[in-house]
């Protein structure tokens, strides 16, 4: 067996693969929530970026491979650490109250799993088409497709309820890639939890601007 896959089957293997691609992860949400906000900027800025990077053509092509290897590898490495944990005490706790962890920690899995069905259904909207829940659709005008769904409630509901996850994903995952890859400040405050904490709040504060904007009558 090869050393890497000697490294990957221990569990620590594992949450390096996890902390490496939800790194990736936090660096597309970054990227991605930044270039949102140009919908405040109007339909020509943020008609032209979406154009800019769809005439980037290959360069895109790769970014999009980097992403969904990233993603299948993280939930891969996230579902066999659960089973490997789940065999280590078969018996489960007869009267579980977690010490050390916090709601996030707890809330990893299930939030992840809505996190997955929201990329699914997000990509279906906004990038495919498939899904028109405002009946209208244009691969030409993001600033068109944008308002047109979010002045539908459910929909900036459904939004903002994966914004949450998001968030709450952000934090612990930030702060436990910084664990997994041994980065840990020796500290009961570490500088660490607070810039995955600041991370975690930027990214879902700008990311909620956009829908709640549309929604209350700010943008469009
Ligand atoms: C309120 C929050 C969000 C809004 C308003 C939003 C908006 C958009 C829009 C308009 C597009 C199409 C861009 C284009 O065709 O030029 C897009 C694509 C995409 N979004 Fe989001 N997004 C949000 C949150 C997220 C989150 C949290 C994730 C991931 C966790 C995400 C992942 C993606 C992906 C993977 C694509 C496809 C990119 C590609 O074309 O390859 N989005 N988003």
């Amino acid at each position: 067996m090869s050393r890497a896959l000697r490294f990957y089957r221990s569990a620590i293997g594992k949450k390096v693969v996890m902390a490496v691609t939800g790194l990736i992860g936090i660096a597309f949400v970054i990227a991605h929530m930044t270039g949102n906000l140009l919908a405040f900027a109007g339909p020509e800025a943020i008609n032209s970026y979406s154009h800019f990077l769809k005439s980037t053509g290959e360069l895109l092509l790769v970014l999009r491979a980097v992403l969904i290897v990233a993603v299948i590898l993280h939930v891969i490495a996230a579902a066999q650490l659960t089973i490997q944990n789940r065999a280590a005490r078969p018996m489960g706790y007869v009267d579980r109250e977690p010490q050390v962890s916090t709601w996030a920690s707890r809330t990893m899995r299930w939030g992840g799993l809505l996190l997955l069905v929201f990329i699914v259904l997000h990509i279906l909207h906004f990038t495919t088409g498939d899904l028109k829940p405002a009946g209208v659709f244009s691969t030409a005008d993001v600033y068109g497709n944008i308002i047109a769904s979010f002045r539908i409630w459910w929909v900036v509901l459904f939004y903002l309820i994966s914004m949450i996850a998001l968030g709450f994903h952000l934090y612990h995952g930030a702060w436990s890639s910084v664990r997994s890859l041994g980065l840990r400040q020796p500290s009961p405050n570490p500088l660490q939890r607070r810039v995955a904490l600041a991370v975690a709040a930027i990214v879902w504060a700008g990311f909620v601007a956009v829908p709640v904007a549309v929604f209350v009558g700010l943008v469009g």
